[in-house]
């Protein structure tokens, strides 16, 4: 059974010997290191089994050895002996990716950066704050929050994730739409290479073009060129009055219709405008302890969020915007949370879906981004093929939901289809059918997951051959040998 296309193991790579293993409690704290008895250890390899599963339990690798320094001294170290050792190395923050790219494919050693959780600095008056890649990204915005700031991303992960996951993803999420890429908010980042250099590109500075900004390139390279131990990013204010309200809505032309009547009446404090399906709504009500804030079903729901400093004003601008949406019909029903209860209710409505998807069964995901107006049509599309292949018409078959949510803001559905069980009769219905359509729309095949090990032979349909050919220049100078996330986004 091919669960997903798993590279062959390159033989290149050493695998790993009693004096690595000397080397590793040389260089680090023996509770630090966590190493089976296949390789001279002592853990059991229960305990390495979360370090080698992903979140979405499809990914599987069979790495017997985890690393877990504290500090980047110990980072450099380790890299440079994995370099020149050949042993490949999968650096893994959170393991909360979805696409195959924070475990291991094989035997890689995983170097986990959970134990580098410090915050070691904060400005009061600017608003940025550097700290360590392993920083939880929930923790991270309790501890800004506490100074009047808030994180300038958020997702449905955050309690795990960790900041340096997030930039090596080059992570979206919920607020993306009102504070926009990491690309931008995050001004400096400390980096380890292969060969054991640290990049020290830690700056605060919100402007400094002295040449080519380095950094950009570790944003997104989903631990393929360096590991990322320090992050330093400008952190917006926190909005003192938030207003939270869910939408029921009878088109996805209505949706569209009512993201630009948003932007038109509440465009300074809009923060969020999320959207989910009927399918969605379906399994997040059965699995979360959720009542809908709705009388009946909607074929669409909206979350739409105002963060702003003047609650009245707010409430005027929301208020008057929901109104009109009632009004001329673009939404039939809508409630608008009354408190902070009421608002945490809300968006785990939104924030459960992928949650709520996998707790009811294997769950293929696709995170496209192409123009909103045909964004949805892939849904039906899918859904129609499905049907016809007999794999989704009654109870009794695999298929149990096909359905789509995502940032509509942002032009960025998730797609996803939740089968009884991860197999290949299922997959060939839609890949690579799903990638040729969005090349069709020259949308993007990865809108904010990133590539990993899931999408990195479909790349082509997103990134021009000339451009792949850059990538892996790119790769080859900063990992001649290739030791850093290998099989991955490549
Ligand atoms: P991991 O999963 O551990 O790693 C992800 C990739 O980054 C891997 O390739 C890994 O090798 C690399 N990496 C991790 N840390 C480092 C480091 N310090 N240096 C170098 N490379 C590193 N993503 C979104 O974009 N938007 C969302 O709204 C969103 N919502 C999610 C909701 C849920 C419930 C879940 C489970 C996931 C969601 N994700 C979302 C995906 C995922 O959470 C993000 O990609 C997140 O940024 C990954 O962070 P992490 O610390 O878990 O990284
Ligand atoms: C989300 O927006 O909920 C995340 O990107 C996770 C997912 O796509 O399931
Ligand atoms: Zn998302």
């Amino acid at each position: 059974l091919r669960l997903y296309h798993k590279p062959a193991r390159n033989a290149q790579f050493k695998k790993l010997t009693s004096s690595d293993m000397e080397f590793f409690k040389r260089v680090l704290p023996a509770e630090t290191i966590l190493a089976t008895p296949a390789v001279g250890g002592t853990s059991d390899p229960v305990e390495l089994e979360g370090f080698n599963a992903d979140w979405l339990n499809k990914y599987r690798g069979d790495s017997q050895v985890v690393l877990r320094p504290k500090t980047t001294a110990e980072v450099s170290q380790i890299l440079k002996y994995c370099n020149e050792n050949k042993i490949a190395v999968v650096p893994q923050g959170g393991n909360t990716g979805l696409v195959g790219g924070s475990v291991p494919v094989h035997d890689e050693v995983v170097l986990s950066l959970r134990n580098m959780n410090k915050v070691r600095s904060f400005d009061d008056i600017s608003g940025i704050v550097t700290c360590d890649a392993g920083c939880v990204l929930e923790e991270l915005d309790n501890y800004v929050g506490e100074r009047g700031y808030t994180m300038p991303l958020d997702l449905g992960a955050k309690g795990s994730c960790q900041i340096g996951g997030n930039v090596a993803t080059n992570a979206g999420g919920i607020r993306f739409l009102r504070y926009g890429t990491l690309h931008g908010s995050v001004l400096g980042l400390e980096v380890v290479l292969p060969d054991g250099t640290i990049l020290d590109n830690l700056s605060t500075l919100r402007k400094d073009n002295t040449g080519y900004d380095l950094k950009q390139l570790f944003i997104g390279s989903e631990g393929s060129l360096g590991v990322i131990t320090g992050v330093s990013i400008t952190t917006p204010q926190r909005p003192s009055a938030v207003n939270v309200a869910v939408l029921g809505v009878p088109s996805y032309a209505a949706v569209q219709d009512a993201f630009r009547l948003a932007r038109r009446r509440c465009g300074e404090v809009l923060s969020a405008f999320e959207f989910w399906d009927q399918s969605c709504m379906g399994a997040v009500l059965h699995h979360q302890q959720l009542k809908s804030p709705l009388a009946s079903e909607f074929p669409f729901y909206v979350l739409v969020e105002t963060s702003g400093s003047n609650k009245d004003h707010d409430d005027e601008k929301l208020g008057s915007l929901l109104e009109e949406l009632m009004e001329s019909g673009t939404v039939e029903d809508g409630a608008l949370a009354q408190d902070e209860q009421q608002i945490r209710r809300m968006w785990m409505m939104r924030e459960g879906i992928p949650e709520s998807l996998g707790k009811t069964g294997a769950t293929y995901k696709y995170d496209i981004s192409i123009p909103i107006p045909v964004l949805y049509d892939i849904v039906g599309d899918i859904a129609g093929k499905l049907k016809t292949a007999g794999l989704y018409q009654s109870s009794a078959d695999p298929v149990k939901i096909v359905c789509g949510y995502g940032h509509i803001g942002d032009g960025n559905l998730h797609l996803n289809v939740v089968a009884d069980k991860f197999q290949n009769r299922v997959t060939e219905v839609f890949e690579p059918y799903v990638y040729e359509w969005v090349a069709s729309h020259r949308g993007s095949i990865s809108a904010e997951h990133g590539v990993g090990l899931m999408k990195r032979d479909y790349l082509g349909y997103s990134k021009p051959k000339e451009m792949i050919d850059y990538m892996r220049r790119i790769k080859a100078m900063f990992d001649p040998n290739g030791i850093l996330n290998p099989y991955k986004v490549l």
